[in-house]
């Protein structure tokens, strides 16, 4: 299990942001809609985010119940993209049509979406699946261990090396509290790369049965999933949409 050169020292928020976020599409109505279902059945109270990237669409829906929401990213540039948002920086990613496609789904506008989303935000830090995450607690507050696990498109989207891959899964799960935690998670299918810009970035590719196989060895149950087939030109074959709870 050797690391090579980190892939991700190419990717590019702008990039990123623009080739799958840049249109709100088939793919990100199906997301959000999951979402949205997923966070009027559970409502954990503390939430973390893990490997958030440069986006926050994953959380509108989850502001709505969750009172504290910690976000773990790896990368600084997308962790400032994050907080850029937070900040209403000019400049900043526009997730207009995202919390107005939201807005509508929960009868609110999106503008009070906006400010409950960046009120329920209370931290952006740092993450890297690749070595056992060591929280850091710098107050009272942040000693909290999460209700739920919020991740999307993070862990089958680090690697393509299955001993990696492995590792990540295991690091990642590890995360999930045991009597109860939430897990609510998206990931490509059958995915061994997928590009952002001129960048390639590697995958690992998984199916619904083979999630679900895994899920169980870790001792989840309840747990529910959505498929979309990819839209049209991705590299990857579609999107699994879980939620699950730990026993
Ligand atoms: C495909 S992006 C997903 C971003 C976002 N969650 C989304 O829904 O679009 C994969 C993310 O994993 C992060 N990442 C890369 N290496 C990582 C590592 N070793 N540990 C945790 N996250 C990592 C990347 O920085 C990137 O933000």
């Amino acid at each position: 299990m050797l690391r090579k050169e980190d892939p991700f020292n190419d990717f590019s928020p702008l990039f990123y942001l623009q080739e799958y976020y840049g249109e709100i599409g088939e793919e990100n109505r199906f997301i959000l809609s999951f979402l949205d279902e997923t966070y009027q059945s559970w409502q954990p109270a503390t939430l973390w985010d893990i490997g958030g990237g440069p986006t926050i669409y994953q959380l509108i829906s989850a502001s709505r119940v969750c009172e504290r929401i910690r976000i773990f990213e790896y990368l600084e540039p997308n962790r400032n993209a994050v907080q850029a948002w937070l900040n209403r920086e000019p400049g900043r990613f526009d997730w207009k049509s995202y919390f107005e496609f939201l807005g509508d789904l929960e009868g609110v506008s999106p503008e009070v979406l906006e400010s409950r989303l960046r009120t329920k935000i209370q931290s952006v830090e740092a993450i890297d699946l690749f070595n056992k995450p060591s929280i850091p607690a710098t107050s009272d507050f942040r000693r909290e261990l999460p209700d739920g696990i919020s991740t999307h498109f993070c862990v089958e989207s680090i690697t393509s090396d299955p001993e990696l891959f492995d590792l990540a899964w295991d690091n990642l799960m590890e995360l999930v509290p045991t009597g109860g935690g939430y897990l609510i998670m998206s990931l490509l299918k059958n995915a061994t790369s997928y590009s952002a810009g001129p960048y390639s970035f590697p995958a690992f590719p998984v199916s619904e049965d083979e999630i679900k196989s895994r899920l169980k060895k870790k001792g989840f149950h309840s747990i529910e999933m959505q498929s979309v087939p990819a839209e049209h030109g991705r590299d990857y074959q579609g999107i699994i949409c879980v939620r699950a709870i730990r026993e």
